[in-house]
């Protein structure tokens, strides 16, 4: 029989309290601590949230033992082999995957939002040239907010779902126009005959002055790999735009705050980290030297593209894209790329020593996704912005979903205060 209490004794006052087990479709079961602060007189103590639930979701689901992942139910090696982004787009905003005609309206409103405000190209001319184009993505998405004043009642649905079409079609935009700008080359407006990710890849590539053909490999490469990068659950730039989106801020807002959590080498600056890291080891006689490193722990050096707070098995998202980049490499690149063999020596090497595997650490998504982008021809600095984009449509699902609840309420977490006790000020003279 369900266990539907944890009953907790107050060694202290002896209090005695019952709190409520939540129970989960899958996954472990969760308890209710709502009532701990108010009944205890304790708050509870997680920093990085290693065993809290920040909220209920139906989006996405995980399970770090096994190594699976599904979005609304359906496990992803399906949805990467089968589906396609904007298909999955529509699974992850709707929570049902879209009809033929779903799908063709879908396509249609996500393609004729994909231009941007003609005023917005002035934001761009202000950086400096060599701005890395995730501060110009910080930005730029950040200044969205003062160009859509007909899509920001948030207690609306529509405006809701509005805004949202707009901050997935034009995230490819806004990365193609970043990457323009760092290069000096004029901005290329959307084509609307394109794919998602053919439509990206021309806006990124061609030049005003020459024809340009999107190559099928690469497009389908990409879309790929934006399917497998769409939503992690409540990771640390999912769940930034949550307690953003939580105060009632604007939705662009709040998406330029998930960016920013983004942007670290922890997170997804990881896969531009792993390709600097490669280069950085050079050759395979110097793996041991960087493997020696990363168990140093007095060395900061950390195996980038290695280990994952959820995944204590390989990463079912970095297995396809493996698979993927022999394909790919072949195909576009070169298989016997230096760095792709590097890749592998070094996770052989690294899965075979005790530190990794007494750690349970495996690749994760960002090991082998930079050797794709790499191939594609698209610039270390581009990485990020590119998990950024396909990020988009997980960030706006997630934030969809919380807004849509009954009982919304900000997030406010509380702390356990380390500093002084109350003490009396002194005039700077008598210090
Ligand atoms: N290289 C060497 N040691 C590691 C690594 C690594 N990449 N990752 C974890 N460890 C060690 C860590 O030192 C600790 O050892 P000990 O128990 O002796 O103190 C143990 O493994 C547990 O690590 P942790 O730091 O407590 O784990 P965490 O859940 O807080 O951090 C992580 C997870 C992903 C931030 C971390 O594994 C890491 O920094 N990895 C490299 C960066 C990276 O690849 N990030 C991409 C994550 S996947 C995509 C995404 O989320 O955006």
């Amino acid at each position: 029989m369900k266990k539907d209490v944890v009953t907790i004794l107050d060694n202290a006052s002896g209090r005695q309290i019952e709190l409520p087990v939540k129970h989960p479709t899958q996954g472990p079961a969760v308890v209710d601590i709502g009532r701990f602060y108010r009944e205890l007189g304790y708050f509870t103590y997680d920093p990085g949230f290693l065993s809290t639930a920040s909220c209920q979701s139906s989006i996405t689901y995980i399970d770090g033992e096994q190594g699976i992942l599904q979005y609304r139910g359906y496990p992803i090696e399906q949805l990467a082999k089968q589906s396609h982004f904007l298909e999955v787009t529509y699974l992850m905003l709707n929570g049902e995957l879209p009809g033929c005609q779903q799908l063709d309206d879908f396509n249609g409103v996500i393609t004729h939002h994909s231009m941007l405000n003609e005023s917005l190209k002035s934001f761009f001319r202000g950086f400096y040239h060599d701005a890395h184009p995730m501060a110009i993505m910080v930005g730029v998405v950040g200044s969205l907010s003062a160009f859509y004043n007909d899509s920001t009642d948030i207690t609306d649905p529509r405006h809701r779902e509005i805004a949202a079409h707009r901050m997935i079609a034009k995230m490819p935009s806004i990365a193609a126009a970043s990457y323009k700008h760092t290069i000096g080359e004029p901005q290329v407006y959307p084509d609307n005959n394109l794919s998602y990710t053919g439509n990206l890849l021309k806006m990124m590539f061609s030049v005003p002055c020459e024809e340009y053909h999107v190559d099928p490999v690469a497009e389908k490469a990409l879309d790929l790999i934006f399917i497998l990068h769409i939503d992690h659950e409540q990771n640390a730039s999912t769940s930034t735009v949550r307690l953003a989106g939580s105060s009632q801020a604007n939705p662009f807002a709040c998406i330029a705050s998930g960016i920013a959590a983004l942007w670290g080498p922890a997170h997804g600056g990881a896969n531009e980290a792993v390709l600097n890291m490669l280069a950085e080891i050079g050759d395979v006689t110097r793996i041991p030297e960087f493997i020696a490193r990363a168990k140093d722990k007095n060395d900061p050096f950390r195996l980038m593209g290695f280990g994952h707070r959820v995944y204590k098995n390989y990463d079912p998202r970095a297995k396809i894209i493996r698979e993927m980049c022999h394909e790919v490499l072949a195909r576009l690149g070169d298989e016997n790329d230096p760095m792709f063999e590097l890749a592998i020596r070094l996770e052989e090497i690294a899965l075979s020593d005790d530190y990794f595997v007494e750690r349970k650490l495996y690749p994760n998504v960002d090991f082998y996704s930079g050797l794709i982008y790499k191939a594609l021809g698209i610039p270390t600095n581009m990485f990020t912005v590119m998990f950024a984009i396909a990020r988009t449509v997980g960030w706006v699902a997630q934030w969809m979903e919380m807004i849509g609840e009954e009982n919304q309420r900000i997030g406010r977490p509380r702390q356990l205060y380390v500093g002084a006790r109350q003490r009396d000020y002194a005039p700077v003279d008598k210090r």
